[in-house]
């Protein structure tokens, strides 16, 4: 900005003198010289397939990323476990309605869930008539979900509780609005006190009549009695294919393509302690049963709404390969002994045949009884998170791989310890590299594989992203950061297999980790640059890898790479070329495309991520302030010049005609 300021101190008459000076002294020659030039090789000789699985998701329950977020279920802590279930249980978040001279509310172990005993105690002290008149919005509790439900006009919502009482039961389930004014949607349950005397399930449809994003669930009645509410559920009816998905969170995550998504962690998986560290099997089967669990790495409970089997069902619906990340006795605190480990070996592979075992073995039962008798397509599982280091890993990795070798000998096998070097005490098919860093650093480490052995197994860079003062919540600037990295890993896709961002998520109410791909609350939601970058990678799995020569003596730092992709379904093909421009500097280059005859003609779609200023971010007042500018030339031929904006990616896309 300042020198620009100086420049408008000037006259036009003296910058017009400056300007011929300028190009006087710089020679034609020169000037020539100066020219950033990209050539791409398309030949057919020369291409190389990249990995059909390349471009994937990681997802983690972190920042309420699952609970509260792409799992739709509405209430938090629908069982009144998240206590934990050997402490006394905290009804957080739910809130009473009334006061002590009209309800006493307290948890009890009486539940009919042998898994998850507590239930809540409401003992009403007030009547619809008699000396202690309930007040007239009735007493009892609410629930206001994840910092508020998000209600729609219109909409269905499907409540489901377990219910028992001591005298006749009218009990009244409404979703109210912001600060509990307004009612959207009621239903009333009645019944005799022989009706309820056991535990009884109750299902309530509810219709929206207006709309309000911080709503909340409530249940109320002014009859005297004791009433016991358990496993409390309000599901949305309009999640993806009716599989509890919030829709549009699944549309964002759908529009990467991501090839693979691994699941569910991350730290999630390790725990600060082996007690409160993610067990499947204690997330699947009805979603009643499920004890739900502390996550003490990112310090919130969790219902486990969002299980093994959902997780599962979330990679198909997406198209993506899962890749199930387990426990492998060790979380950040504690260790389980290799000469002790054999049980969680056990619990794995039980894990593997809850996936694609037959619907008639033990495991697979299961999975057909939760109504997915076809087997899940599970071909990788990785064996902890960045436990490399850890005293206990590598002992006890072996006899994970050597026991999942044994039983399932096509599945690959993912170690956290850089395999590379193919060691012949640590056998893995491949090896997790994580890096969180600065703009720059990440930049550079475009060409950390360069110099990888290409024998050893193949890297899954399965955690990246720039983190700290450049990314900021998410900036332009981690964004293009990731984009040089990225190309980087696309050049070097012989010897790495996956890549995949993290974190995902986050809930704007719970940002446990900044940056993040994705950002949302109750009902809205947009992606920071770092998810715009990748989408400009979502045609590179399975593409063709094209060479290609960047020659600049530019002060910008720059970097490109070029594939070649077919569109299937409309049956076209396009050379995609991306330019990352890591300098303040407009840049000029010359692209040409070697192999095509002369007078080739392509069609050419230009796509750029940039803003005015480099740590520009999106926000929920301007979610599409960085997002990709797409404007499209026709007939171009195999040679042309393209102006690349300061801090930008571009991406070229050639329709071959
Ligand atoms: C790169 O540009 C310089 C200066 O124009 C030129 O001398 C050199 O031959 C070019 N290199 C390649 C590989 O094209
Ligand atoms: C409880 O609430 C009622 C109104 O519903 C009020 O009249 C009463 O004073 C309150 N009692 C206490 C102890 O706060
Ligand atoms: C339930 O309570 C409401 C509010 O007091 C009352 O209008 C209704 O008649 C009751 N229903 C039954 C079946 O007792």
């Amino acid at each position: 900005m300042g020198s620009l300021k100086a420049l408008c101190n000037v006259s036009l008459l003296q910058l017009f003198i400056v300007l011929c000076l300028v190009f006087q002294c710089f020679a034609t020659r020169r000037h020539a010289d100066l020219r950033t030039t990209l050539v791409v090789d398309a030949s057919d000789a020369t291409g190389r397939p990249i990995p059909e699985t390349l471009f994937g998701i990681f997802f983690e329950e972190i920042n309420h990323a699952g609970a509260g977020g792409l799992w739709a279920e509405l209430v938090s802590n629908r069982g009144f476990e998240a206590g934990g279930p050997n402490t006394p249980s905290n009804i957080d978040p739910w809130t009473i309605i009334g006061n002590e001279s009209s309800i006493i509310v307290e948890t009890d172990r009486t539940s009919c869930f042998d898994r998850n005993k507590v239930a809540l105690r409401l003992e009403v002290l007030c009547d619809s008539e008699g000396d202690n008149i309930c007040p007239n919005e009735g007493v009892g509790v609410y629930n206001p979900g994840f910092w508020g439900m998000n209600i729609e006009q219109g909409k269905k919502y499907k409540v489901i509780f377990y219910v028992r009482s001591t005298e006749s039961l009218n009990l009244t389930v409404s979703l109210i609005g912001t600060n509990g004014v307004g009612n959207l949607a009621s239903s009333t349950i009645t019944g005799t006190a022989a009706d309820f005397s056991s535990w009884t399930k109750v299902e309530t449809l509810l219709v929206a009549k207006a709309t309000d994003h911080n709503s909340r669930l409530q249940l109320t009645t002014n009859t005297k009695g004791v009433i016991w509410l358990d496993q409390v559920s309000a599901m949305p009816q309009d999640t993806y294919k009716g599989h509890g998905f919030r829709t549009e969170l699944f549309e964002m995550l759908s529009a990467l393509k991501p090839k693979f998504i691994r699941f569910p962690g991350g730290c999630f998986v390790e725990g600060e302690w082996l007690r409160n560290a993610f067990r499947w099997k204690a997330t699947v089967g009805p979603w009643e049963e499920r004890p739900g669990h502390f996550g003490d790495v990112w310090m919130y409970w969790t219902d486990d709404g969002l299980g093994y089997f959902e997780f599962l069902q979330l990679a198909e619906d997406l198209g993506a390969i899962p890749i199930w990340v387990f426990n492998n006795g060790v979380s950040h605190n504690d260790e389980v002994d290799t000469s002790a480990v054999l049980p969680l070996v056990q619990e794995a592979l039980d894990g593997i045949e809850f996936a694609r075992g037959d619907p008639t073995s033990k495991w697979g039962s299961l999975r057909a009884a939760m109504g997915h008798p076809e087997p899940f397509d599970l071909r990788y599982v990785a064996v902890g998170n960045e436990d490399c280091g850890k005293p206990k890993y590598r002992g006890n990795y072996l006899k994970f791989y050597h026991a999942i070798r044994t039983a399932y000998p096509d599945i690959q096998i993912i170690s956290n310890c850089d395999g590379s070097s193919r060691a012949l005490d640590h056998p893995a098919d491949m090896y997790d590299y994580h890096v969180y860093t600065n703009a720059n650093d990440m930049f550079s480490r475009a060409n950390t594989f360069d110099r990888t052995s290409r024998n050893g197994p193949k890297a899954f860079v399965s955690e990246y992203a720039v983190t700290g003062k450049d990314a900021g919540t998410g900036s332009l600037l981690a964004a293009l950061a990731e984009a040089g990295f990225l190309i980087g890993l696309e050049k070097n896709s012989d010897v790495i297999e996956m890549v995949s961002y993290a974190p995902l998520f986050v809930n704007a109410n719970d940002r446990r980790w900044i940056p993040d791909a994705i950002v949302f609350d109750s009902y809205q939601m947009y992606g920071t640059p770092s998810y715009w970058v990748q989408k400009l990678f979502v045609e590179s799995s399975g593409a063709t890898f094209l060479p290609s020569t960047l020659n600049t003596t530019s002060s910008n730092q720059l970097i490109a790479s070029a594939i070649s992709w077919k569109d299937s379904t409309e049956n076209k093909n396009y050379i995609r070329i991306k330019v990352v421009n890591f300098g303040r500097g407009t840049e000029t280059i010359d692209i040409s495309i070697d192999g095509f005859p002369v007078g080739q003609q392509f069609g050419c779609t230009k796509t750029v991520l940039t803003s005015d200023n480099v740590m520009d971010e999106n926000s929920f007042a301007q979610p599409t302030k960085v997002v990709p500018q797409t404007s499209s030339a026709v007939n171009v031929e195999s040679k042309i010049q393209a102006i690349l904006s300061p801090f930008s990616v571009t991406s070229f896309d050639f329709l071959i005609l």
